[in-house]
């Protein structure tokens, strides 16, 4: 079908939308049938007017709700002063957002990028010229381990150290300087730490694998290994930063303070994608200028959402949520255990159920859950994840697991 430059939206019905998208857009997504038109706090309206609970609140990116009236006002203040200006200048925003940010995770200073992907090839660049140049790794070896079954984006370099096929078919050759060790497993870490390595680069909760959380002693031993070696350590809290565990960083539930934090996601309060690399003066002073940038990176409209999702979370009001519901939602799913789904695993309001492949698979639980008012997403098969906006209420959670229970006797027969 052909639509008109500029037509309005409204006429479009949703087979008409789902056509468009299909002969336009590429199929990198394998999306639930629905098409939203609206969000307001945990709720999301598609253009017929049905409303849905939003349970993956944009894999985190919504954690303060969409359209949060603060992030908005601030967002609003920001468009009618100023919205870019690139770094080639200074702007009113930046300085402050930097500061507020190094310090709301204790640490000196900040590296603004724009999508999660980007702060990851940040840190990695950071972290192969710190090691040349503060570690003394000789040149052109620098090595950095990361975990099996890890989720950092999407750029060739990223997936050159994935382990997921999908991920990395048919992209290659691929980018060399990575051994990939198995998540949880300390012993093969330090074998995999030589006098070339410059980082461990970890997600401290396994999020896209399924919010797989790290053994117990697993992080605080990835600690002392790095300190042990002199090894950056990088904790990418993209996904598990800024509240969504019930607490800012979730590594803070296991008392370790990783050297390089990457931030993203709910950094730019799902208005504008804001992500940055945070750390102290030592490791992000290795930058000089002209040897890392983007046009768009710590922009004044970015710095100024970013700004008011600092201050919000300074509060603790949203770690707080965060742990007050998770510990709801995390009763309401272990009541089905033994009615589909097998296992339970969560972290403050982020909970992932996999559910017993006879029944069926997650995305059949998500189509099914989707006509019940709840938008989940699936994830390796039989997986479920379910965190919906940290504005979220106690009987919206209870909404989203009877539903999911329906779901599941229903799959049943
Ligand atoms: C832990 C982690 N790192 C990095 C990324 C990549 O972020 P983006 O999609 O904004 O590039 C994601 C996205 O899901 C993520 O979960």
């Amino acid at each position: 079908m052909t639509v008109t430059a500029g037509a309005p939206v409204d006429a479009l019905t949703p087979v008409d939308h789902l056509a468009l998208v299909d002969e336009h857009a590429a199929h990198n997504y394998s999306s639930l049938p629905v098409v939203l038109s609206r969000g307001e706090g945990a709720w999301v309206t598609d253009i017929d007017g049905r409303r849905y609970l939003d349970c993956l609140a944009a894999y985190s990116a919504v954690n303060f709700g969409h359209g949060n009236p603060r992030i908005l006002a601030a967002a609003r203040i920001q468009l009618d002063r100023v919205t870019l200006t690139s770094r080639a200048f200074g702007h009113d925003q930046l300085g402050p957002f930097c500061a507020e940010l190094a310090a709301l995770v204790g640490k000196q200073m900040v590296l603004p990028m724009n999508t999660g992907a980007e702060a990851v090839e940040s840190a990695v660049k950071v972290a192969r010229k710190w090691g040349y140049q503060v570690k003394g790794v000789p040149a052109g070896q620098a090595s950095i381990v990361v975990a099996g079954g890890n989720f950092h984006g999407r750029t060739t370099t990223i997936i050159s150290f994935s382990d997921d096929p999908d991920a990395r078919a048919d992209f290659g050759p691929y980018t060399p300087g990575f051994r990939i060790v198995a998540f949880g497993d300390a012993d093969a870490l330090a074998d995999a730490i030589d006098e070339t390595t410059v980082a461990v680069l970890l997600e401290p909760v396994q999020g896209e694998a399924g919010v797989i959380l790290p053994p117990p002693g697993y992080l605080a031993a990835v600690r002392e290994l790095c300190t042990r070696t002199g090894t950056l350590f990088i904790a990418d809290e993209i996904q598990s930063g800024l509240a969504r565990t019930g607490a800012t960083l979730a590594c803070q539930h296991y008392a370790v303070t990783p050297d390089v934090i990457l931030l993203g996601k709910a950094l730019g309060g799902g208005v504008v994608p804001v992500s940055a690399v945070v750390a102290d003066a030592e490791v992000l002073g290795v930058l000089r200028p002209g040897q890392h940038g983007s046009t768009f990176g710590g922009n004044p409209l970015a710095c100024a959402v970013g700004r008011e999702v600092v201050s919000m979370l300074a509060t603790g009001e949203y770690q707080s949520r965060a742990n007050l519901l998770g510990a709801t939602l995390r009763a309401g799913l272990d009541a089905l255990v033994g009615h589909g789904v097998t296992t339970v695993r969560s972290l403050g309001l982020w909970a992932a159920v996999d559910i017993d492949p006879a029944l069926g698979t997650g995305r059949e639980a998500c189509e099914r859950l989707l006509a019940h008012g709840v938008l989940a997403k699936d994830t390796h098969g039989s997986t479920v994840r379910l965190a919906p906006p940290l504005v979220v209420e106690a009987d919206e959670i209870g909404f989203a697991v009877d539903a999911l229970g329906t779901v599941l006797a229903d799959m049943a027969g």
